[in-house]
């Protein structure tokens, strides 16, 4: 009987969130969408989204579907936006992209074509780098696993810095640049009291900071120059920004005094959430599960860029105050917030079929293996070829064509009356869909990138013989 009356309640309590959020959603826009204007998107007289010009069911029209589509405009306005706002309050700002957001060589050149420098995190990525033609002294080297090969590249390219993750780092990669005979500029990534930290870094709080700082200043072919933090991803905080760069900063004046090292980078990491996106809650989990959607994307409450770039700009003028004479660079390492909302993904309606209560399941010919991200986040998704046509009374659940239950993109979408071969966009595909995606019987999609209304295939789709390359079945 309890249990009845506890079920009730709570299947209550889910409605009125639901209506609420049906509400916000019909307040704000025809229904269900954000407006495209917020990724750069217009709409032509056909009903097509278009990006710079180019209508999305043209485009999957000549380079078929899956397709990845990049919108350097847009890059381009997000990287300017970025930047501008941070070196308006603090001129020695610069960016390096995360390459494990977006590794697309094309992207990658792109970004690197307005000045970006690079931020890697493995052998490969290092190698990529240098392979595109990045100087060395704008390469960044993080993450926890440096294998001896990556090191060696690192330091014999002379790249401007190695971020050690642990203490044992340190004598590998001293050794490396003893045999090189070069002086290598090396940084610590350290954990704060706020964000990530797990297997990443080492704490300030614990004195292990301070001795890996100390064991630098001992060896003669390491030049500590920088200081690390990344607290996590995606978010919508400058508070826990300022606590993580007010301890950072108190701990540089730390080293200025106790070992007189005057630091010449230091490093925020990124995870700038963007508006567009925004986690699942336990409650968003609780409505889909339900067979309710998800609660509507609340793009106000992501600070804009500007507040973080105050709020850094108040604690560099502070910490220069407090030490005449120094005058470090700040670098940032954003992926998300510049890559994120420049591209999108197309996928393709193959099947229909009725589920259950008035639910109807679209089948597409892309899942989780394409878009790993919408397991934890919300993102948009508009009817990329019928955004003039009127909402079906029903609502659908998009599922991927993987064959497992669990490969199911969005639940409960309103969209129009939806027929085979409807073109369906995801928002916000820039950042970790690719580096994530994966096969799964299927081939990888190709990656369009538009260039000032012009659309330029920048990776073909992997055809079936990619797939078995490096098989040796016999
Ligand atoms: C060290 C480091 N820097 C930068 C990033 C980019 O983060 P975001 O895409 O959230 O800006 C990551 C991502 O996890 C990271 O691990």
């Amino acid at each position: 009987m309890l249990s009845l009356a506890r079920r009730l309640v709570k299947k209550a309590a889910l409605r009125s969130v639901h209506r609420r959020n049906e509400a916000w959603q019909v307040a704000n826009n025809r229904g269900t969408h954000l407006p495209p204007a917020l990724w750069g998107l217009t709409v032509n007289g056909a009903g097509h989204l278009c990006a710079d010009g180019c209508d999305f069911r043209e485009l999957a029209r000549t380079y078929g579907t899956p397709l990845h589509v990049v919108n350097s405009d847009h890059l381009r306005a997000n990287y300017d936006t970025f930047l501008g706002a941070f070196r308006r309050e603090y001129p020695q700002v610069e960016i390096g992209y995360s390459y494990k957001t977006n590794p697309v060589p094309g992207v990658l050149q792109t970004l690197h074509g307005f000045g970006a420098c690079a931020e890697v995190i493995s052998h490969y990525e290092l190698w990529l780098a240098l392979q595109l033609g990045v100087a060395p002294e704008m390469v960044i080297f993080n993450g926890p696993a440096k294998t001896d090969a990556a090191v060696e590249l690192a330091v014999s390219r002379g790249i401007r810095i190695i971020n050690v993750d642990g203490l044992p780092e340190i004598d590998r990669i001293a050794a490396v640049a003893a045999r090189y005979g070069r002086r290598q500029g090396v940084g610590v990534r350290v954990t704060t009291s706020v964000g990530w930290s797990s297997q990443f870094g080492v704490p300030i709080s614990d004195g292990t900071a301070l001795a890996a700082f100390e064991r630098l200043a001992q060896i003669e072919q390491l030049n500590p120059q920088g200081i690390h933090i990344h607290i996590g991803t995606g978010i919508r905080n400058v508070a826990v920004y300022e606590q993580a760069i007010s301890e950072v900063l108190a701990f540089a004046e730390t080293l200025r005094q106790r070992l007189n090292i005057d630091l010449r980078y230091l490093d925020f990491g990124g995870g700038f959430g963007v508006p567009t996106v925004q986690n699942y809650s336990e409650w968003d989990n609780r409505l889909k599960a339900n067979g309710y959607p998800a609660r509507a994307i609340d793009t106000g409450a992501c600070p804009p860029i500007e507040r973080y770039a105050a709020m850094l700009g108040q604690q560099m003028r502070g910490y220069i105050g407090r030490n005449p004479g120094t005058n470090p660079s700040v670098v940032l390492e954003p992926g998300r917030a510049i890559t994120s909302r420049a591209q999108y993904l197309l996928l393709e309606v193959l099947n229909l079929k009725p589920g259950k209560q008035g639910m109807q399941y679209a089948i597409m010919n892309g899942g989780k293996n394409l878009a790993m991200p919408l397991g934890y986040e919300q993102h948009e998704l508009f009817p990329a070829d019928r955004m003039h046509d009127p909402l079906a009374s029903g609502r659908y659940d998009i599922a991927g064509p993987l064959c497992y239950p669990e490969d199911i993109l969005f639940k409960a979408r309103k969209l129009p009356e939806l027929r085979p071969g409807d073109l369906l966009a995801i928002m916000d595909a820039g950042a970790y869909f690719i580096s994530n995606q994966q096969n799964f019987s299927n081939p990888r999609p190709a990656v369009v990138r538009i260039d000032g209304g012009t659309p330029r295939l920048i990776r073909e789709r992997e055809q079936f013989e990619d797939m078995v390359r490096l098989d040796q079945p016999s």
